[in-house]
């Protein structure tokens, strides 16, 4: 099987089995969507009305934003990765709970064993709390982080404000599209598995 295959499997499989409780309210799943065999992946935080409507993650306006963005880098949406961390909408778009974050969050790290990307981009705090609860955004935007995880092979993450919150606040918007430009860069000081530039 192929990457994409196993991702689509893992969907079916995850769509029946994930508990989550937000399943009740939502029009349905919103799973991972791209180039399985990107080395970026973004994760996001929850499907909004857009998303559960189409069952496609970032097709709304912080989607529009973040294809700008990376048009500006010279990368197609489509040669990447996107996720969220909790796969159905919540109501009103409110934050997710924490049950709901722990109950979609092995169908996200199941997702991120299959394609295995070089390097992992948080889309806002929720994003990367969810694997570094200690962290502020405020502090950790923009900064390569490096950490194992037993049972992942991607050891390299970049957290970025949400585009959704960044849309509509000047400074923080500035700040994310600077952020964003550094990706290139960063791409470029991974190591290629196996490597130890980085540690
Ligand atoms: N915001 C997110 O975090 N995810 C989406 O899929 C859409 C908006």
């Amino acid at each position: 099987m192929n990457k994409k295959e196993k991702l689509d499997d893992l969907n079916k499989k995850w769509k029946e089995k994930c508990e989550c409780e937000l399943k009740k309210t939502a029009t349905q799943a919103v799973p991972g969507d791209g180039n399985p065999i990107s080395e970026i992946v973004f994760i996001g935080e929850a499907p909004g009305k857009k998303e559960d409507e189409l069952g496609r993650p970032f097709v709304g306006a912080a989607g529009k934003f973040l294809g700008e963005m990376l048009s500006h880098i010279n990368i197609k949406r489509e040669e990447i990765y996107i996720t969220n961390i909790v796969k159905y909408r919540p109501p009103n778009n409110r934050d997710p709970l924490p049950e709901e974050k722990s109950a979609c969050r092995e169908w996200l790290l199941d997702e991120l064993k299959i394609i295995s990307p070089k390097l992992i981009i948080f889309l806002g705090r929720h994003a990367m709390n969810n694997f570094f609860p200690e962290l502020q955004i405020s502090g950790a935007h923009g900064k390569l982080l490096i950490q194992k995880f037993k049972g992942m092979s991607t050891k390299y993450f970049f957290p970025l404000y949400h585009p959704a919150a960044a849309l509509y606040n000047g400074s923080m918007r500035e700040i994310l599209i600077e952020d964003f430009k550094k990706i290139p860069k960063v791409l470029k000081e991974i190591p290629a598995r196996g490597g130890s530039a980085l540690g």
